[in-house]
């Protein structure tokens, strides 16, 4: 029997409904990571395997806190130093270590749509932590988070995106996440990595204007949403690194074309110095560590909500508070499809 958040592949097919319900339970394992003991026993005896066939840091680290703080334990593919490298199939390498019994997998990689691939050939669960140029559905969620902890909403916000957009599994997560709540998106950067087509790929009736010109594309945003420029993914990059800090760095100057209380996002790993000016990042609208934070809230509350059961132990603040338990939400939410 499947359920509707049997996995998490993608934020796209997700309704309003369904993104404010994972938002709404990343609250309490937001508290927790306040706490000065931040270990639960919520999924103790669990397994969650991580599977990064391209490389992270932040990401790999943040599920695998999220899994130890709710008491499972992990087991680490590496991909660099593993059979992967010796010519293994993804296939034939995810069934290896599902044959080790983990309880879900949490997998990045390079080609877009192979978490989805895996998931059709996997009886547990499969998040995706970033799938080539498609999604980053954790990504997308704790920005929202972030978003909606400084603005005091999500809804009806200027969102302006800044860099590679064409090549940004970040910016469709945040396009599909905060399109759905009415917010309206400017994406600005060198013509060919802000191609027309991306006019297209946020949900019915999403506005989503494009412009070369970043003083335009600053003029009256809510929410800078700023990309890192992927080196790693382009053979050619848009144009000189040069002329890229001079055309599009979000500096302090630049900033002040922006609403006053507007915010600054980074999904990291960030170029100091190219996309974004150390004053900048380390300025009092820079959200980029809260980021780091609720990541692995909103990590906590996607595990939880895939492989926690209903007998198991609620966070203390949800429980205590006499409202749903997260799992008991998952019960009468999950109707099956
Ligand atoms: C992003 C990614 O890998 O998609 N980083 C991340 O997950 N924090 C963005 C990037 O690599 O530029």
């Amino acid at each position: 029997m499947t359920h509707r958040f049997r996995d998490l592949l993608a934020l796209e097919p997700l309704s309003a409904a369904e993104l404010s319900f994972l938002l709404e339970q990343s609250r309490p394992f937001q508290e927790i990571q306040r706490h000065p003991l931040k270990k639960l026993a919520t999924l103790r005896g669990k397994t969650v395997a991580l599977a990064f066939f391209e490389n992270s840091t932040r990401t790999r680290i943040s599920f695998g806190a999220a899994a130890a703080r709710l008491g499972a334990d992990t087991m680490n593919l590496q991909a660099e130093a593993s059979s992967v490298k010796k010519g293994e199939s993804l296939l034939d390498t995810v069934h290896t270590l599902d044959a080790m019994k983990p309880d879900c997998l949490v997998m990045r990689h390079a080609a877009s749509g192979a978490p989805e691939f895996v998931a059709r050939h996997l009886e547990i669960p499969v998040v995706n932590a970033g799938d080539g140029t498609h999604e980053h559905p954790s990504q997308g969620l704790l920005d929202a988070l972030t978003i909606r902890d400084r603005k005091g909403r999500i809804e009806n916000l200027n969102v302006t995106i800044l860099g590679d957009i064409q090549h940004s599994r970040v910016a469709r997560s945040n396009i599909h996440l905060l399109g759905k709540f009415g917010c309206r998106f400017t994406l600005c950067g060198p013509a060919m990595w802000v191609p027309q087509e991306l006019e297209k790929i946020g949900p019915p009736g999403a506005v989503i204007r494009r412009t070369a010109r970043i003083d335009e594309a600053l003029d009256g945003a809510d929410v800078i949403i700023v990309l890192r420029v992927q080196s790693e993914r382009l053979h050619e990059p848009a144009l000189p690194l040069d002329d890229y800090v001079l055309l599009y760095q979000l500096n302090a100057e630049r900033l002040r074309r922006a609403r006053k209380d507007a915010i600054v996002l980074h999904p990291g790993p960030m170029n100091r110095g190219i996309e974004i000016s150390p004053e900048v990042a380390d300025g009092p609208q820079s959200c980029v560590l809260e980021q780091v934070t609720n990541g692995i809230a909103v990590r906590m509350a996607i595990l939880y909500l895939l492989i926690g059961t209903p007998a198991e132990e609620a966070p203390q603040t949800t429980a205590s508070s006499g409202e749903q338990t997260p799992a008991k939400a998952r019960e009468s939410t999950h109707a099956s499809d």
